[in-house]
């Protein structure tokens, strides 16, 4: 939520910065900004309402220098707007901030500044800070951004430029992601790795608590306190490329065909064939503590959350351990009882969402044993958490998630097999599921292949104003995702029922006006599956299926390649991925950038 980039070095910063704020438009795009420390002394800056094409159109010609910082913002306090935009500057213009986070004492400070005469331009709870660190009367940079910082409360990153110490630029972390980029010469800093990978590949993240000073030749890094810290540089894995758009119109349709060799990717070196199990390198959990566990609650927020679901299906069906998912978001408010033979996993696709975090920190605090299904390595969940499963998906750009979906589901099947195994499940059934794993990649192909006839569903079902998903059991979960990928990008409003409920109330919804998208996999349920679909019919209600076979009943079936019946759920939901994209796409929908929304929710 909102990205955070600097530079100093030699290089002319403001392309830099703006290519880099383009990498992170991704995290919040209402509005951006601009502030370098200029050749003749002084900050220059320039902020714009909207996307960040729109700022570069108002980067004058002479706006050169060789530090900077900039910022993309998904709007908390005060709408978007030229003056909420960030960079926040304070009274005498000497300093410049950039924040992600949520101050929440910034009513209080507001207050007190405004007693002493200061005047505000933004309705921000960032300009709070500025106003802070440029009234200190510290003899350093470092020590009135740490004496300002020690004012206030909640979560930051935060960048600061000052024009009375243009060789430096003074990071903080406290709850949102600061990551160090280590050139020749020459020093990065963002919010997230994708503005460096291109500069270079050689990063420190920062842990909450601490800061930085970054100059053109050398870096520091400290704690809030004064005290030094030891910082190991990493290198980031992911190619700069994987960051582009490879050719296709939009990330989403490049992550959804991505798909095939991510699949691949999860499941590379995992599977043990001699004792039809799969090993989990990061899981720190030994055979005795597995056996040990009684249950099993997964936490995770939107289709993170959906993903968790069918995880904990997985594993109450291959390892016989009670498992169920839960909104991390709903969980850490309901002061929840922590049981120690209870295995808790978190999940998400950035590894920073903080109602995810937030139920991790409380979880630990109260001492249960947490396991991360995270896809971006070392970020914070995955550091906070006892041991995981990296989901290994790539890079995921695009505010709607598709490939780490997929791909977290697939690491649950993994988790679920090695459970199993420790347990109940026989060879048989372990040898099975291997081979039901191995052929997800070829599968995945075969659907993507039908986009051409989902397009033309897609353009068939674009004048619903709503849509019915309906799925039973295993089918459930893929119908929330479904809906809610739907919901996200179209706009066109959804709802997901187990089809098992419609009888209760939603079947009054159903006309001729309303289509109902119904997962029916030939399983054990499928009779039970095509009982609703005659229930909708006898409603006049158009039906497309997602199922194994023609359905008669529907109105258009979507066929996918049969599975192992407990891997259904992670093909069913692929065709439903396209039919949302070609939906909005029909619409006319941004589709890489929905509206209200951004990747990394790191606010609360
Ligand atoms: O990064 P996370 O997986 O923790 O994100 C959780 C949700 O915010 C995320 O899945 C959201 O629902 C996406 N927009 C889904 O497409």
């Amino acid at each position: 939520m909102c990205g955070i980039v600097g530079y100093i070095g030699k290089r002319d910063v403001a392309p830099l910065l703006l290519e880099g704020l383009q990498r992170l438009e991704y995290r919040g795009y209402d509005s951006a900004g601009i502030a370098i420390a200029g050749k003749s002394g002084g900050l220059k800056t320039v902020k714009a309402k909207g996307r960040v094409r729109e700022l570069e159109a108002r980067v004058p010609k002479r706006f050169t220098g060789t530090t900077g910082i900039a910022h993309t913002r998904w709007a908390t306090h005060g709408a978007p707007s030229d003056d909420n935009a960030h960079p926040h500057l304070d009274a005498e213009g000497k300093v410049a901030v950039v924040h992600n986070g949520i101050i929440d004492n910034a009513t209080e400070l507001r207050a007190k500044l405004t007693a002493d005469g200061v005047e505000f331009r933004s309705e921000t709870d960032t300009e709070v800070l500025t106003h802070l660190i440029g009234r200190s009367q510290a003899d350093t940079l470092e020590e009135k951004v740490r004496q300002s910082l020690a004012l206030i409360e909640g979560t930051y990153g935060v960048a600061v430029l000052h024009a009375d110490f243009p060789d430096r630029i003074v990071v903080a972390r406290n709850g949102s992601p600061v990551v160090l980029g280590i050139g020749e010469k020459e020093m990065f800093v963002a919010s997230d790795v994708a503005a460096l990978v291109t500069h270079t590949r050689q990063v420190v993240t920062l842990d909450d608590g601490e800061m930085a000073t970054l100059k053109a030749d050398d870096f520091r890094t400290y704690t809030t306190d004064g005290a030094r810290t030891t910082a190991s540089p990493t290198t980031v894995e992911w190619e700069a490329e994987s960051y582009d758009m490879g050719g296709h119109d939009t990330y989403m349709h490049k992550e959804m065909a991505e798909q095939v060799e991510a699949v691949d990717r999860v499941l590379r070196g995992r599977i043990d064939d001699r004792f039809s199990t799969v090993h989990l390198g990061g899981l720190n959990l030994d055979a005795r503590e597995a056996r040990a566990v009684r249950r099993v609650k997964i936490l995770g927020c939107g289709t993170s959350y959906h993903a968790g679901l069918i995880g904990a299906g997985l594993i109450e069906e291959l390892a016989r351990i009670p498992a169920d998912g839960e909104p991390a978001s709903e969980f850490r408010y309901r002061n929840p009882v922590v049981d120690p033979d209870t295995l808790y996993v978190a999940v998400s696709q950035s590894g920073e969402t903080y109602d995810v975090l937030a139920a991790v920190q409380e979880l630990k605090r109260k001492g249960a044993r947490v396991l991360g299904m995270v896809n971006v390595v070392g970020s914070a969940i995955a550091r906070e958490t006892d041991g995981g499963v990296y989901v290994h998906a790539g890079p995921e750009v695009c505010v709607v998630s598709t490939k780490c979906f997929t791909n977290t589901v697939v690491a649950f099947a993994l988790l679920a097999l090695h459970l199993g195994r420790i347990r109940d499940l026989s060879v048989a059934d372990g040898k099975r599921l291997i081979a039901g794993l191995r052929k997800l990649p070829g599968q995945i192909a075969e659907i993507l292949e039908q986009e051409p006839e989902i397009k033309k569903l897609a353009e068939e079902y674009a004048d619903a104003r709503s849509m019915m998903f309906i799925g039973r059991v295993r089918g459930y979960p893929v119908a929330l995702e479904a809906s809610l990928k739907l919901k996200e990008i179209s706009y066109i409003h959804a709802e997901a029922y187990p089809a098992s409920e419609l009888k209760h109330g939603p079947l009054a919804l159903i006309e001729p006006a309303m289509p109902t998208i119904a997962i029916v996999p030939d399983d054990d349920l499928l009779e039970k599956n095509r009982a609703a679909l005659e229930e909708i019919k006898a409603r006049s209600g158009p039906i497309l299926a997602v199922a194994h076979r023609e359905q008669e009943k529907a109105d258009h079936t979507i066929v996918v390649p049969k599975s192992e019946q407990e891997l259904d759920p992670i093909l069913m939901g692929i065709p439903l991925q396209l039919l949302a994209y070609h939906t909005a796409l029909a619409l006319g929908r941004d589709i890489d950038k929905p509206r209200n929304l951004a990747k990394s929710v790191t606010v609360e």
